[in-house]
């Protein structure tokens, strides 16, 4: 099981693999990335991905400096390098070096870096027992900018809520916005069932746009489920019957708990074990049609 790091379309020891200090990447998370798994060893959904990576580089006025032939090229070298069973692959752009200062200036010198891991195992329990959530009240790095929305790579806020929500025994933080609106997650959107009707809220809210997301509302309309993108609170998620977070990683994940609060009654919920199996049929389709 191995791990191989990829700079700018050239395969570099992943043990001294670096970027330079001055690079805005690492200065100011001045870049923008993607992450996606592999399944039976070809990536997932990366023309999304690629899409997403684009957008992001557009919305943040970065260039992502190759075609998506070169970096679906770059992935699968760096991934036959690593050579794992099953991988998670990591694509950053950064803005590269300019002058100290925050100006952007001209002539950027962007780079690309792929990383690839062995895939972190997700416990079982995560599936069979569920997780709680733990609500925290943040901005995140990108609100009220023309950039919302943007997978760009300062977490900070993230990292923070991810600390206090676990301080308070959640698995995941639940971002809160200025009005109470729920978010999403530190790394997952979220979604809740009531009345047999999906909730999750909409992308106006400048929440990253989850490719997991996408497929699973794909999949709820294909099960006949309702499904609505619409604001809610926290009262709405603490009486909801069910709930649950998805990201590329870890797929669906039942949420049982949310601020110490039951939900329902306290077990994965029905739906939500349909919605990941229906999530699993598409994902099937989506690597069938990838593989051409
Ligand atoms: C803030 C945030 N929201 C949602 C997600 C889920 O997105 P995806 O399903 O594309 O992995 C992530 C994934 O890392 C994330 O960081």
């Amino acid at each position: 099981m191995g791990t191989s790091v990829s700079i700018d379309g050239v395969l570099v020891d992943p043990g001294t693999a670096s970027v330079p200090v001055m690079d805005r990447g690492f200065l100011y998370g001045d870049s923008a990335f993607e992450v996606t798994r592999t399944y039976g060893g070809q990536p997932f959904a990366l023309g999304a991905h690629l899409v997403r990576l684009r957008r992001s580089c557009e919305r943040l006025g970065i260039a992502v400096g190759a075609p998506d032939d070169a970096l679906r090229a770059e992935i699968a070298a760096a991934l036959d390098a690593a050579a794992n069973p099953e991988s998670y692959v990591r694509v950053i752009v950064t803005r590269g070096v300019t002058e100290i200062g925050l100006g952007v200036g001209q002539g950027q010198t962007t780079r690309r870096i792929v990383v690839v891991l062995p895939l972190p195992a997700q416990p079982a329990a995560l599936y069979e027992d569920g997780v709680e959530l733990a609500t925290v009240m943040t901005a995140r790095s990108l609100d009220g900018t023309g950039a919302a929305g943007a997978k760009a790579s300062n977490y900070l806020p993230n990292i923070l809520s991810l600390a206090s929500a676990r301080a308070r025994g959640g698995y995941e933080a639940l971002s809160v916005g200025a009005g109470g609106e729920i978010l999403e997650g530190a790394t997952s959107n979220v979604f809740i069932v009531r009345d047999g009707t999906v909730w999750t809220p909409p992308l106006e809210l400048g929440i990253l746009e989850g490719i997991t997301r996408g497929l699973v509302l794909d999949a709820a309309r294909d099960e006949g489920v309702e499904v609505e993108q619409r604001l809610f609170f926290p009262h709405d998620l603490y009486t909801a019957a069910e709930a649950f977070i998805t990201s590329s990683l870890r797929e669906v994940v039942p949420v049982v708990r949310a601020d110490g609060v039951v939900l329902g009654d306290g077990r994965p919920g029905a739906l939500t074990r349909r919605l990941h199996a229906a999530f699993r049929r598409c994902a099937e389709d989506v690597l069938a049609s990838e593989r051409g």
